[in-house]
């Protein structure tokens, strides 16, 4: 079996999604925990309703290298295969992704590689693009850059408002993330790297 780890730092209706195949056992692994940078956010409740063990990182309190290296234990105890980042607001160090190079895996609410940051939604939206949509990749030292594994699309419509692609955008993710990281797991995706990292 697969053992994941999520991390989060806002809202987690991601992780939730995520959870919720987990349990209903449609995506097929184990999650060892759900660790967050930042104490308030309402992932980690949500974490704590499904009885998934839950844990704030010291990003404020003692900065990012300590951070990281409670990341990596906790990691290395639970024999965590995969990280997956599921609306995790910080940018993990260069070191660190070497250390796990190729099994951190992160989705974003655009069609990378248009519309990088954290407003992916809202700068698509004030571009005025008709299609827009939701990339899951692997991560790598730069933001929103590693190699793509899955995209679906999102139309804007004219009858949209910045508020209904919003939704729209994240229904999308809710779907798109589970199964692609059920193919992930299950080593049937195959993606193509073109470009040198
Ligand atoms: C999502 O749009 C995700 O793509 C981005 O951050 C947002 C997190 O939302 N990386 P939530 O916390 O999962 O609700």
């Amino acid at each position: 079996m697969t053992t994941i780890a999520i991390m989060v730092s806002g809202n987690g209706s991601n992780m939730e999604a995520i959870c919720d195949h987990v349990i209903n056992k449609d995506l097929e692994a184990d999650i060892a925990f759900v660790a967050s940078d930042n104490t308030d956010a309402p992932a980690l409740e949500k974490a704590k309703r499904k009885n998934i063990r839950t844990v704030t990182l010291p990003y404020r309190t003692k900065g990012r290298k300590e951070a990281e290296t409670l990341l990596c234990r906790l990691l290395e105890e639970g024999n965590v295969d995969w990280l997956i980042l599921a609306g995790f607001m910080k940018l993990l160090s260069s070191a660190f992704v070497s250390e796990y190079r190729d099994r951190i895996v992160n989705i974003h609410p655009s069609l990378l590689p248009s519309f990088p940051g954290t407003t992916g939604i809202e700068d698509a939206w004030n571009y005025g693009v008709k299609l827009t949509g939701v990339t899951v990749h692997l991560v790598d030292e730069k933001m929103d850059n590693g190699p793509i594994l899955a995209q679906e699309p999102v139309r804007i419509e004219k009858e949209d408002t910045l508020s209904s692609l919003t939704e729209k955008v994240h229904r999308t993710e809710h779907e798109l993330y589970w199964k692609t990281l059920s193919s992930l797991f299950r080593g049937k995706l195959e993606y193509v790297d073109r470009r040198s990292r």
